[in-house]
């Protein structure tokens, strides 16, 4: 069979790779007979044979040694089918995470530019889901300036915090600029600049209020070991940008999971903000070293809040299991001593990396979490001492005011203030090569990211949004946001249905748990009572039902 009856024989899947050899043959004929331009084709079905000699002899992916050449068609259109489809396919409402119209707005209110629309709403009002907040006929006025919550009143230093802030992002997701921005914008603005775990970094010290956020790995103020080192945390904590504390025992996105921050990435710069050693990997071990039991814990943040001088320390956390939230409000009641501050994070919130089941399927979505936290410290006699906050995808003034009708006090933002700062949702974080220079380590594509153009457009974010949100707010007749309450929220249950929030929802009253209520609702009926200030174990009837499974 000669070399051309050969290729004829090869199925169509080949035609490609035989074109390529074909190519290449008549070119080196053509360099050989006629003239140096064939010199080009040559070089051009010389590259496509060798890719093609190369998908086959290869014996890593299938489709290339079925489809040598073509495959990579493929494998280029699908990397960037999401890009085709945010910018031709998707309309405004459809993009997830983040929607063309929720970007559209942050990035108008960050550029400060008209955020009018034209016509009317392109929501289905008629569709089951749908909320709105009831106006009043009564309007009031609202200074944004006055939308304040003080935190740790009873404190030697409490801080008097603005209901919106930039959640925990580390110095290592995000890069230098980034930070930097985000903390000249929290400085103009008057709100605060969440550290994330990765410790205090030299980015942080530019004049913004910081809540220093302790994680698992102790950065900023571990020994070598990597455990708690109390001398270091006072020495950091009493610095005066630290205005709070946010121990973080789990996050949304990725809860129970830990981290690890590739030693690669561990430049001189990130160990010594995060006292580890260069070069090497960095853990965030999944559970705290400090502290094993709720009791414990509650130690810890009262011994937290000495060493800081005063100044209010809180907890972060996502919620999970109902009998360990309240163990740890049995504890506060048990030592009589409280953390001063919630942020409960929803299982919709952002992370740099993270499993896609952890993503999806891990954790307890911001609503009915903020529920459970806010009434079950209602329910405690509690609520009035401790401030609760709140994250998970709250980019507008409506976000904002439906959280705290569930009962938060402020919320943070950690994706919108990535907007403000130029993000495009390219969902890239992970690889290091952010094409915005927002989260990625890569200098040159952080320096690129213009730090006082990009802190201008984050306390103009932040501005509009809380004039937004006080205005709202001023609409419904209210003259604060803790005003706010889950009557003011509707909900539509059905085509025919509508339900305020007060309906929808079961509210506990102050104290009731403590009154022997526990009964109003099934998860309190089920797991109050058994829980333990002593230990995040699952009660007895739940142990119970593992062992009728397992035996
Ligand atoms: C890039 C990135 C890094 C984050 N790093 C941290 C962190 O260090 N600590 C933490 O508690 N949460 C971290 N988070 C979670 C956010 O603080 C926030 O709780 C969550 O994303 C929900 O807010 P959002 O929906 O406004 O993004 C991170 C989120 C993102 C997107």
């Amino acid at each position: 069979m000669s070399p051309l009856s050969r290729l004829a024989a090869l199925p169509l899947r080949y035609g490609a790779y035989a074109l390529s050899l074909l190519g290449l043959a008549v070119s080196l004929a053509g360099l050989a007979l006629l003239s140096p331009w064939w010199g080009w084709g040559v070089l051009a079905f010389g590259l496509l044979a060798a890719l093609g000699t190369h998908d086959l002899l290869q014996r890593r992916h299938t489709v290339s040694r079925n489809y040598p050449i073509l495959a990579h068609l493929r494998y280029n259109l699908e990397s960037f089918g999401p890009e085709v489809r945010q910018y031709f396919i998707q309309n405004d409402t459809d993009e997830v995470p983040f929607s063309r119209e929720q970007r559209r707005l942050i990035y108008q209110r960050a550029k400060g530019i008209s955020d009018k629309r034209p016509f009317g709403s392109l929501h289905h009002m008629s569709h089951t889901g749908y909320e709105w907040m009831n106006p009043s006929l009564a309007p009031a006025h609202i200074e944004p300036g006055e939308l304040r919550i003080t935190v740790g009143a009873e404190r030697a230093r409490p801080y008097s915090a603005s209901v919106f802030n930039i959640s925990a992002m580390s110095f290592g997701a995000l890069s230098a600029n980034a930070i930097s921005a985000l903390n000249d914008g929290a400085r103009e603005g008057g709100f605060y600049h969440d550290t994330g775990e990765g410790a205090i970094s030299p980015y942080h010290r530019r004049g913004g209020d910081l809540v220093w956020e302790i994680g698992s790995g102790y950065f900023g103020c571990r020994d070598e070991a990597g455990r708690f080192d109390p001398e270091r945390f006072r020495q950091a904590a009493r610095q005066d940008a630290v205005k709070m504390i946010e121990i973080k025992l789990s996050q949304g996105a990725k809860p129970g999971h830990g981290g690890i921050l590739p030693g690669a990435k561990v430049t001189a710069e990130i160990a010594s903000t995060r006292g580890v050693p260069p070069g090497r990997d960095v853990i965030s071990p999944a559970a705290h070293s400090a502290f094993t039991t709720p009791n414990e814990m509650i130690d810890f943040i009262v011994r937290l809040r000495d060493l800081a001088g005063g100044k209010p320390v809180g907890i972060k956390l996502a919620i999970g299991h109902p009998w360990e939230w309240f163990a740890i409000v049995k504890a506060m009641l048990e030592r009589g001593e409280h953390p001063d501050f919630v942020v409960v994070d929803g299982g919709e919130g952002g992370t740099g990396a993270a499993p896609l089941e952890f993503i999806n399927h891990l954790g307890m979505p911001l609503t009915e979490a903020l529920l459970l936290v806010h009434n079950t410290l209602v329910g405690a006699g509690l609520r009035d001492r401790v401030r609760l906050a709140a994250a998970g995808k709250l980019t507008n003034a409506f976000d904002i005011a439906r959280t705290m009708a569930l009962g938060a006090d402020w919320c943070n933002a950690a994706r919108g203030f990535m907007f403000a700062l130029g993000c495009i949702q390219a969902r890239s974080c992970h690889t290091d090569r952010c094409p915005s220079g927002v989260a990625t380590q890569d200098t040159l594509r952080g320096s690129r990211l213009d730090v006082p153009t990009k802190a201008q457009r984050v306390t103009s974010f932040h501005g509009n949004t809380v004039a937004a949100l006080a205005e709202m707010l001023g609409a419904a007749g209210l003259r604060h946001s803790c005003e706010l309450g889950p009557e003011h929220v509707l909900h539509r249950v059905s085509r025919h249905e509508v339900k305020s929030f007060a309906e929808l929802h079961d509210h506990l009253t102050p104290g009731e748990l403590l009154a022997g209520g526990a009964d109003r609702h099934p998860v309190f009926r089920d797991f109050w009572e058994s829980a333990s200030a002593d230990s995040f174990a699952p009660p007895e009837s739940v142990i119970r039902l593992r062992y009728s499974k397992l035996y």
